[in-house]
């Protein structure tokens, strides 16, 4: 007989985000004058940029001549691709990570749930709360914790607040984790951490035998200088954690929005 997976029934986002719906359309239909920031499920608000799209329609040529056609590309990311983000990304900001330690992918969101299959199952997992809800789903979907409670927290997880209180940052925990999901810039507080925050963090993963799973799908966002864009930038980061890009979040207007040109190798 085929069986389910059960840890599905215990996701809460289907029933949360028609219940923001329904809300924000009750309020504004009592307060049609009302201007409603909107922070349920997003989207993209800018039609693709013009380099963007040539980049594709090109590609997409390329792959219908024969003289071009490149089959399947490799597992891990074209050469081509992983060499000028780790020059451009990690590199141009003192981070000695290699071409060769890049894994291109479908997207972060994607990443964030199939990172967990080289997890064990047993794994103390530290979330903070407000917190982008892909990974506390994909840890549910997964079977890491236990049912939610009525406030929608579910059992297992260690929720660590970020509130005006701490300045949106999350208190280190007193007890051992063994994976932190951090995010910076923030979803959904847009909260930066300072390099001294995000040193502490590492210290205590490397202390406690920690693995962090960092989440820098916003960095294009930092306009401060002194805030890292990557956690490779702090000391003894390399050791202790993993860090995930997006390219669906780069800036358009000004300032930095990268292209990722190929030079004239098609192969990698
Ligand atoms: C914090 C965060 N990480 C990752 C993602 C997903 O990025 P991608 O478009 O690369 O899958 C999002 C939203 O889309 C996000 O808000």
């Amino acid at each position: 007989m085929v069986t389910i997976n059960e840890n599905y029934l215990k996701l809460k986002a289907g029933y949360l985000f028609p219940e923001i719906a329904r809300r924000v359309n009750a309020f504004v239909e009592a307060h049609p004058a009302a201007s409603v920031i909107r922070l349920g499920i997003g989207d993209v608000t800018e039609p693709l940029p013009q380099a963007c799209r040539e980049a594709m329609v090109k590609a997409v040529e390329e792959m219908g001549d024969r003289a071009t056609f490149q089959g399947y590309g490799p597992e891990q990311g074209h050469g081509w691709l992983r060499e000028k983000i780790s020059v451009q990304d990690f590199r141009a900001r003192g981070c000695d990570i290699d071409a060769s330690e890049i894994f291109i992918s479908d997207g972060s969101k994607c990443d964030c749930g199939n990172i967990l299959d080289i997890f064990g199952s047993n794994n103390t997992i530290a979330v903070t709360d407000p917190v982008y809800p892909v990974y506390v789903d994909t840890n549910v979907m997964a079977g890491h914790t236990g049912p939610a409670d009525a406030s929608g927290k579910y059992g297992g997880l260690v929720y660590l607040p970020i509130s005006a209180e701490n300045d949106f940052t999350a208190k280190i925990p007193t007890e051992k984790v063994d994976l932190i999901y951090l995010c910076f810039p923030n979803n959904p507080t847009g909260a930066v951490a300072s390099r001294e925050a995000l040193q502490a963090w590492v210290d205590y993963a490397r202390a406690n035998d920690s693995l962090i799973l960092f989440d820098a799908a916003y960095e294009a966002f930092i306009t401060d200088p002194s805030i890292p864009h990557s956690i490779y930038e702090l000391e003894g980061a390399r050791d202790c954690a993993i860090e995930f890009r997006s390219f669906s979040k780069m800036r358009v207007y000004g300032y930095p929005l990268r292209i990722y040109g190929r030079a004239q190798e098609p192969a990698g």
